[in-house]
């Protein structure tokens, strides 16, 4: 990319040029968040991705979240301005590994967190987010037979709300798996009166400490309504600070410091690098040549759409 170029503008100028829109998740770098269309957590984005008129789409996010938008507007073109940003999570559901167990376990319905490969949503009934996934599973029976996946956390958390009793994949976010209660109680001490917020990607005793849990848009939304709060500790991906900044300007947000374990995956922060692969350089090569661009196999994806639309009408 030329240096001399005005990168923001140019983005711009070309996504008027080829009717193209930006969406991005909140963990994007904070200049990629301002110059979108659209920024927001994971179920706003498929929302998003499933009503927009413009002919292309950019999401700025992971790959898992660009497939979730060619499912949901499979006519329009999306780009992806990095494919190798992936998800650990989605990472840790293999499709074949889900089939074998789905096998071992006749009569389980199956439920997936977004986070999942489009592979992986083909073999399952209904699809959840952070945002939803308490109310999407209030609306099957008590006693229905479930598999849920991938997130670990996520399933161990909606089973103690919810009296049920799923069965849980082993499966984990290296980004949240790092916070601990160690790290907030630090942070606690030195600010007493701040409100603790944590991702339910988060561990049990981390969740078990937090007085607001959710998505990264239940967490925006709570700081939001609550101006008169004026300090929070905050366990997710860091990224969501720019926003909560911006939109809370007389409130503070202090990011929980990831505990460092030997042998965690990644980098030592609590920053998602997958999520930092999306650069501004990117964003305008992709528009700009119309590539990356994401496919997916038509047989996979006639069977994936579903439980994404399943959920967008429960939710
Ligand atoms: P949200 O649905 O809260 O945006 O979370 C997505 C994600 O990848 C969290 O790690
Ligand atoms: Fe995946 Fe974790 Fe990154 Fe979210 S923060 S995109 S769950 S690796």
């Amino acid at each position: 990319v030329d240096k001399n170029l005005n990168l923001k503008e140019e983005i711009r100028r070309l996504c008027k040029e080829k009717d193209a829109i930006i969406l991005a998740h909140y963990y994007t770098v904070g200049a990629i968040q301002d110059i979108a269309d659209f920024v927001g957590d994971s179920l706003a984005l498929a929302r998003k991705a499933a009503d927009t008129d413009a002919k292309v789409m950019v999401m700025c996010g992971v790959h898992f979240m660009a497939e979730t938008c060619k499912l949901l507007s499979p006519d329009k073109t999306v780009l992806c301005p990095d494919l190798t940003a992936g998800c650990s999570l989605a990472d840790s559901c293999d499709a074949a590994d889900l089939r074998k167990y789905k096998a071992e376990h006749p009569g389980y319905q199956v439920v997936s967190y977004v986070n999942t490969t489009a592979a992986v949503k083909a073999l399952t009934d209904v699809v959840v987010t952070s945002g939803n996934a308490v109310k999407v599973m209030e609306s099957f029976p008590k006693d229905a037979k479930i598999i849920f996946g991938p997130d670990y956390n996520l399933g161990n958390y909606i089973n103690s709300v919810t009296g049920r009793n799923m069965l849980l994949w082993n499966g984990g976010c290296h980004v949240h798996e790092k916070f601990s209660v160690e790290g907030i109680v630090n942070l606690k001490k030195a600010h007493p009166g701040a409100v603790v917020m944590a991702h339910l990607e988060c561990k049990a005793p981390v969740l078990a400490v937090a007085d607001v849990k959710g998505s990264t848009a239940t967490m925006l939304k709570y700081a939001q309504a609550h101006p008169e709060q004026k300090e929070f500790i905050v366990a997710t991906e860091a990224g969501i600070l720019h926003e909560m900044q911006r939109t809370c300007p007389s409130q503070t947000f202090y990011p929980v410091p990831p505990e460092v374990s030997e042998g965690s995956l990644g980098c030592s922060c609590n920053e998602c690098e997958f999520m930092k692969k999306n650069t501004l350089e990117k964003i305008y090569n992709t528009l700009k040549y119309g590539w990356p661009q994401i496919e997916i196999d038509p047989a996979i994806a006639k069977d994936a759409v579903k439980p994404i639309e399943r959920m967008l009408e429960l939710s």
